[in-house]
């Protein structure tokens, strides 16, 4: 199998690295806007460079899109149209519009796709779905979900970024869905400044906090930063009438217990996403090499994705318009 990259920065070539060493995988090429960065993988990797996106979609049996999210929408269109299974970061593109333009590009075109959602490989996530599922935590009653980050990202990505929310929580929202089997019915969410000027000159925010209200009257509520200083955090709890389950709560987890004689979590802490999630990226897309080739379901479609971009508007027109907002007022449009 040949697979064409296209946007190897950080986790595009860590993606190329996994896909390389898959057993059916007989050729790897990447391409980037920028071509040097192209080359300077393709060198470390020992893999082929290409000098544009499309000469990575000629010739190859699964395209991986990896670039800016800016790029996201119009690269898997152009790999629909082409009839190549195609595996893309998240977003899927920087609008409900645009996500329904892939949607249907994928649709018409038939072909294998598979979001970037990598929490639905991690362990833990899979453990507390499969204990809701199971009925082992009882009937579910409330949810805790948390994303900090431990550092902002560069101030040229925030402008572009669509915010908090569609940025980072979109992750929390994708894996509320997936646990708990549950749609969210309505969001209420606030934010504030605290950090560098750069998040409220783009009408974006730093600290999050939001409360979902799910369609079976499960209550969750969310918290996020930019600025985490104990190190990035990435935790749910599920709460039941049986049990309750906690992800994230490891030796890892940048806590300090303020009990006397506790010494967990041990430490260190997690700083970035990539030490935290590394073995779920991994076997995310080496199931996509096995959905390119027809072997599994896709583990998380564009229309999966487009519904945790609802929750992510939803969530980001409640909080600039400070009132709660149902989902399917965003999905009306
Ligand atoms: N799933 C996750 O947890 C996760 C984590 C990090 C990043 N991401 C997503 O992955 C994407 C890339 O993030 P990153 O951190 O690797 O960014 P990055 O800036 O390190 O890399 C992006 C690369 O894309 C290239 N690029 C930009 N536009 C392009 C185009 N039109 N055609 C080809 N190449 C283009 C850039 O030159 C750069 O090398 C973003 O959409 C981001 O949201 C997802």
């Amino acid at each position: 199998m040949r697979v064409g990259f296209v946007g190897v920065g950080r986790i595009g070539a860590a993606h190329a690295q996994v896909v390389r060493d898959h057993p059916a995988v007989t050729e790897v090429r990447v391409a980037d806007a920028d071509p040097a960065r192209a080359r300077k993988v393709a060198d470390e990797l020992g893999v082929g460079a290409v000098a544009t996106p499309a000469d990575a979609f000629r010739d190859v049996d699964a395209v991986v899109v990896a670039a800016a999210t800016a790029a996201h929408a119009e690269l898997m269109t152009a790999a629909a149209r082409a009839g190549l299974p195609v595996f893309c970061e998240k977003p899927v593109a920087v609008d409900v519009a645009g996500t329904l333009e892939v949607l249907a590009a994928v649709e018409a075109a038939g072909v294998p796709n598979q979001i970037g959602f990598q929490r639905r490989f991690d362990a833990g996530y899979v453990a507390a779905r499969r204990a809701v599922r199971d009925g082992v935590i009882g009937e579910l009653r409330r949810v805790h979900l948390i994303t900090a980050d431990a550092e902002p990202p560069h101030p040229s990505y925030v402008p572009t970024s669509g915010g908090i929310f569609r940025d980072c929580h979109i992750h929390d929202f994708d894996i509320l869905r997936w646990v708990t089997g549950r749609e969210v019915v309505s969001v209420y969410a606030i934010g504030a400044n605290r950090g560098a000027e750069v998040f409220a000159t783009s009408g974006d925010v730093d600290e999050s906090a939001a409360v979902l209200t799910l369609d079976d009257g499960t209550l969750a509520t969310l918290q996020g930063s930019r600025y985490n200083g104990g190190g990035y955090d990435v935790r749910m709890e599920i709460a039941g009438t049986a049990a309750t389950y906690a992800v994230g709560l490891d030796d890892h987890a940048p806590l300090v217990s303020a009990e006397p004689g506790v010494a967990f979590p041990a430490g260190p802490s997690f700083r970035e996403f990539w030490s935290r999630f590394r073995p779920a990226y991994e076997a995310e897309i080496s199931a996509f090499v096995d959905v390119a080739r027809g072997e599994r379901e896709s583990p998380c479609t564009v229309a999966d994705a487009l519904e945790s971009f609802y929750v992510a508007d939803a969530a980001t027109r409640s909080r600039v318009e400070g009132r709660p907002v149902t989902v399917d007022e965003v999905r009306a449009g």
